[in-house]
C-alpha cells in the first residue's frame, strides 16, 4: 500500500533512500529529505507491506502532465520479488491518466525492464 511520507517516517525513509547510489553521502541525503519535506513539487511515498515499510519512491512534478521518478528503493530483503514494479504501478494509479510518469536517467534501465515486457504481453493479448 502506498502511503504519503510524514515526518514520523523520517528515519525509515532515510534508511531506504541511503541505498540509492547518489544518496550515499549523509549530507546529500539530508538535503534530499528536506527537499521532499519542504517543496510541494517534490513528493515522497512509502510502500507498506502489512506492518512493514519496505520501499520508498520519490517524484518531482515537472508540470501538470509530467512527473519524474527521482528515487526508488526497496529493502534488500524484499528485492527481486516485483516490489519495485508494484510501487511504480500503484503510483501510476494514484496519479491518474493525466500525469505521465517517467524515470530519471538512473532508473531508465530498470523502468524499461519492468514495463517494456508488459507492453509486449498486453500487445499480444
Ligand atoms: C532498483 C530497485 C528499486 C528494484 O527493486 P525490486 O523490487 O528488486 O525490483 P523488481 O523485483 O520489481 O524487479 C523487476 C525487474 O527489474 C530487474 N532489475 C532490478 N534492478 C535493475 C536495474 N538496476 N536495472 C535493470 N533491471 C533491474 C529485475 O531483475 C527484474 O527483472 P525480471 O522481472 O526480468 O527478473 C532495487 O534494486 C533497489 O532498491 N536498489 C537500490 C536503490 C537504487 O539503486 N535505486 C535506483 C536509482 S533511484
Amino acid at each position: 500500500m502506498l502511503i504519503r511520507y510524514k515526518k514520523n517516517y523520517e528515519k525509515i525513509a532515510m534508511g531506504l533512500l541511503s541505498y540509492v547510489p547518489s544518496e550515499k553521502d549523509i549530507k546529500l541525503l539530508l538535503q534530499t529529505i528536506r527537499k521532499y519535506e519542504s517543496q510541494d513539487d517534490w513528493q515522497l511515498f512509502l510502500w507498506k507491506d502489512g506492518e512493514d515499510i519496505i520501499g520508498v519512491i520519490g517524484i518531482h512534478t515537472e508540470s501538470a502532465e509530467k512527473a519524474t521518478i527521482e528515487h526508488l528503493s526497496v529493502n534488500p530483503s524484499f528485492r527481486a520479488e516485483g516490489v519495485g514494479k508494484r510501487i511504480i504501478s500503484a503510483l501510476m494509479e494514484f496519479l491518474g491518466d493525466k500525469v505521465k510518469l517517467v524515470p530519471s536517467a538512473a532508473l531508465a534501465a530498470y523502468y524499461q525492464n519492468c514495463f517494456h515486457e508488459k507492453d509486449h504481453e498486453e500487445a499480444g493479448r
